[in-house]
């Protein structure tokens, strides 16, 4: 009898990735794809734990699967990712979860098949989360499910320690990928007919740092621009002190590189980017935004910010805001300080009130979304590439290089999917409108 797969995944695009790293495994044992959890042989949780919100939700979806597993005995219910290789959480699941019957960490991902078929054969549960990162596996199978979009590691973890942040601790120090495996991984992908390609790391500026020899993310940019094909390069996510001219020049003049910079700034206070050692000043970041504007054609900035991190003022929230409505950002990602244990900012005082914290997101979420439909309106009028991906009962649906959805109503026939210039010519209940261009 075929026996089906769910995975359940949290976070960010890197783990969205490491999902498809699992299918794969999980597919090359012929288990096919469910949408019903109740209807799963296994169950794979691929976890975050950037903010305890996510934590949370973690433990309370695989709580809930306690009753599936009584109704089946035999379900293999497993949990990986980020949150399983913090400090102490695999005796949580050993002692508060029983159910769950495989915990592994980050760093042994591409061993999910192994302890699948182990446990099948023994029965006995596995608790294994690698201490330190080995060497970067390159024999990983992967099910990749984002339509025209494939995404490509380029490298692992972070060295930065932000002071709020728990990724270095669980992804562990910076490894680049060889120049060469990225490039073939890429070249495969045009032969598949992927249209995007987005390159992943934490830290993507920072990219061939490790190997001492010059090589460098405008290098590996530069290099991939100019592989034969119909395709666009994405990558995220850069770090403002690590962004060098070189590479905003590389972004401005290669036309197959995507014109999207999510460029994080977290803090718009210098008092608070010194607290969270985010290496820059505020001055330094509007310098580089500067140069991106005058440099990059079609450029689309986006950022995360966080609110309430301990000793904001309302004035340090203030400068923020005036940064957030200066740089005119495309996309804002605010978040809610969340404590992290064992963290240099978990054990700062004067932490800023939750209620404080719920008003100043609420407030610079309102000011994204009046920016979002300024520059919406905009683009009335302007010419711009999209890819059409998708026939619909009067046209097409496109994808801008920002990731807007552009709707084109023609009758022209189109192979899919295939990049062409379009003209927005109006918004339709917050839906861009646009006709091809001759
Ligand atoms: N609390 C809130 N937000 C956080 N981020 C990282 N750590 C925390 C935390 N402890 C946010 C940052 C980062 C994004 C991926 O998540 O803004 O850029
Ligand atoms: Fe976390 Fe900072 Fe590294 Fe980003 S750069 S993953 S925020 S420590």
């Amino acid at each position: 009898m075929q026996k089906h797969y769910y995975i359940k995944t949290y976070g960010c695009q890197m783990n969205v990735h490491e999902s498809e790293k699992l299918a794969g495994m999980l597919k090359s044992l012929n288990y096919e794809e469910t949408n019903d959890m109740a209807n799963a042989d296994v169950i794979v949780f691929n976890t975050c734990c950037i903010r305890d919100a996510a934590e949370q939700k973690v433990l309370g979806n695989i709580g809930a699967t306690k009753k599936l597993k009584k109704l089946n005995p035999n379900l293999i219910i497993a949990v990986c990712g980020c949150m399983a290789q913090e400090k102490g959480r695999a005796e949580l699941f050993k002692e508060k979860y029983p159910y769950v019957s495989i915990v592994f960490g980050t760093h042994n991902l591409h061993k999910f098949k192994e302890y699948l078929i182990e446990f099948q054969n023994k029965h006995q549960k596995i608790y294994n989360i690698w201490e330190n990162e080995k060497e970067i596996n390159e024999d990983v199978e992967m099910y990749r499910t984002s339509n025209n979009n494939a995404w490509v590691n380029i490298m692992y973890g972070c060295n930065n320690f932000c002071t709020y942040c728990i990724v270095p601790y669980v992804r562990g120090r910076e490894r680049s990928r060889l120049l060469d495996d990225i490039v073939s991984e890429v070249k495969q992908l045009i032969n598949d007919g992927y249209k995007y390609i987005t390159l992943l790391g934490q830290n993507v500026n920072s990219y061939g740092n490790d190997f001492k020899d010059g090589t460098n993310f405008a290098k590996l940019l530069t290099t991939l621009a100019h592989l034969d094909g119909d395709f666009r390069i994405k990558f995220m996510t850069s770090h403002p002190k690590d962004l060098t001219e070189e590479v905003i020049n590389v972004i401005a003049n290669e036309k197959k590189l995507s014109k999207v910079i999510h460029l994080p700034v977290q803090s718009g206070s210098n008092k608070i980017l010194k607290l969270m050692n985010r290496n820059y000043t505020v001055e330094h970041y509007k310098n580089l935004i500067k140069l991106i504007k005058s440099k990059v054609p079609n450029y689309f900035i986006s950022t995360d910010i966080i609110v309430g991190f301990p000793h904001e003022t309302e004035e340090d929230f203030m400068q923020t805001y005036k940064l957030v409505e200066d740089v005119n950002y495309g996309g804002v990602f605010a978040f809610m300080y969340s404590p992290r244990t064992g963290t240099v900012a978990e054990k700062m005082d004067e932490q800023v009130p939750q209620e404080i914290k719920n008003e100043r997101v609420n407030k610079l979420l309102a000011l994204s979304k009046k920016i979002i439909k300024e520059q919406n309106q905009q683009l009335v009028g302007k010419r711009m590439e999209a890819l059409i991906e998708e026939k619909t009962e009067d046209g097409y649906l496109a994808t801008l290089d920002c990731g807007k959805n552009v709707i084109i109503t023609t009758t022209e026939k189109i192979n899919l999917p295939t990049f062409k210039d379009v003209k927005i010519t109006g918004i339709n209940k917050n839906k861009l409108i646009a006709t091809l261009c001759n």
